[in-house]
């Protein structure tokens, strides 16, 4: 039996423009999934995943079983769930050579659901590491996040970027252009999440903007204006890592940060919820705050050394949930051998 933990992720910058071949920055946050895995003498797959919705649930699929769960968790989620899984046990055979292994997987995650910190993407590295240690392979964290990507893109129909998986895997703050990604010297950044809880539809979102980029030259150097501040942002994060996080660098990447959420309001996958939890942060005293991830709902992220952003959040109605999430240095890890 082994146990593997990954992180969940946020976008510092560059959400959107990414998808036009511009960089962004996702960092991975002190948010965890941790995957237990332990390998089967038949063909099957068991998935307990206790903390994933109130309720939780239990599928058993493979060979000539297909129990569905007798609970009371939404069928879309457990499908949803189930599908990762599934993925991450396809790719974990191919890793260790052998097409029939089965698996009891039990999934415990401390990231909200589908509100874009990069639930699934923790799920499915931290059980891809998990369940090829099971079997005494050990891959390395570059390994499992170019696996956690085929895992996700195959769950999510090839709508997936490789952000959120190789930024759970390697940790820290990353660096994604086209399909080239890098991990980034950068300083210990103190995250504060709000979460509206909700979620934005991905897929709508980035069709929303490829359309507004069609109809309005504005949008297209919108997207290309993130692109500018995200590489701006990239040098003071590495001038932050040599040279230490002061105050004055923490107003200038906050202050990115107020751009990049303006900029991504004029693309038009803000909402309400968001702006309203941006405003709650940076009256909270915030060095910047920014919807992180497709937006229309779901988590804004903001710095903040003090607790002041988290109190301001938690006071505002849009907010359901807010809470500390510094930057994860460790991605995907070992929890028990
Ligand atoms: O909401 P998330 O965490 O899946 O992020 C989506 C990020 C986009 O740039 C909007 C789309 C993408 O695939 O990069």
């Amino acid at each position: 039996m082994t146990t593997s933990s990954a992180p969940g992720k946020v976008y510092l910058f560059g959400e959107h423009a990414v998808v036009y071949g511009e960089p962004a920055v996702p960092c991975a946050v002190e948010r965890r999934a941790r995957v237990t895995a332990e390998p089967r003498d038949d063909d099957r797959v068991r998935v307990d995943a206790g903390d994933l919705t109130l309720d939780g649930f239990t599928v058993t699929w493979g060979g000539d079983v297909d129990e569905r769960p007798d609970v009371d968790a939404p069928p879309k989620l457990v499908a949803a769930a189930t599908r990762y899984v599934d993925e991450a046990v396809q790719q974990t055979r191919a890793a260790i050579d052998d097409e029939t292994q089965g698996f009891d997987i039990t999934v415990e995650s401390d990231i909200p659901l589908g509100a874009g910190i990069g639930s699934s993407a923790a799920v499915v590295v931290a059980a891809i590491d998990a369940a090829t240690r099971s079997v005494g392979v050990e891959l390395a964290p570059e390994t499992v996040a170019e696996r956690a990507f085929q895992a996700e893109y195959a769950a999510q129909d090839g709508q997936a970027s490789r952000a959120d998986t190789f930024c759970s895997a390697m940790g820290g703050a990353v660096r994604v252009e086209g399909d080239d990604t890098r991990t980034l010297d950068a300083p210990p950044l103190p995250f504060v999440i709000g979460y509206d809880g909700g979620a934005g539809e991905t897929g709508e979102l980035v069709a929303s903007v490829r359309d507004l980029r069609e109809r309005h030259s504005f949008a297209a150097d919108t997207v290309e204006a993130i692109g500018e501040l995200t590489r701006t942002g990239e040098e003071l994060l590495a001038a932050a890592a040599d040279g230490g996080l002061s105050t004055d660098r923490l107003d200038r990447l906050g202050e990115l940060m107020d751009v990049d959420h303006g900029l991504l309001s004029a693309l038009g996958v803000s909402a309400r919820s968001l702006d309203a939890m941006v405003w709650a942060a940076r009256d909270g005293g915030a060095h910047g705050a920014k919807l992180t991830g497709a937006g229309g709902g779901g988590c804004v992220v903001a710095l903040d050394r003090t607790d002041g952003t988290e109190r301001s959040l938690s006071l505002t109605p849009e907010c359901e949930q807010a809470f500390r999430a510094e930057l994860a240095t460790e991605g995907v890890r070992v929890e028990s051998p």
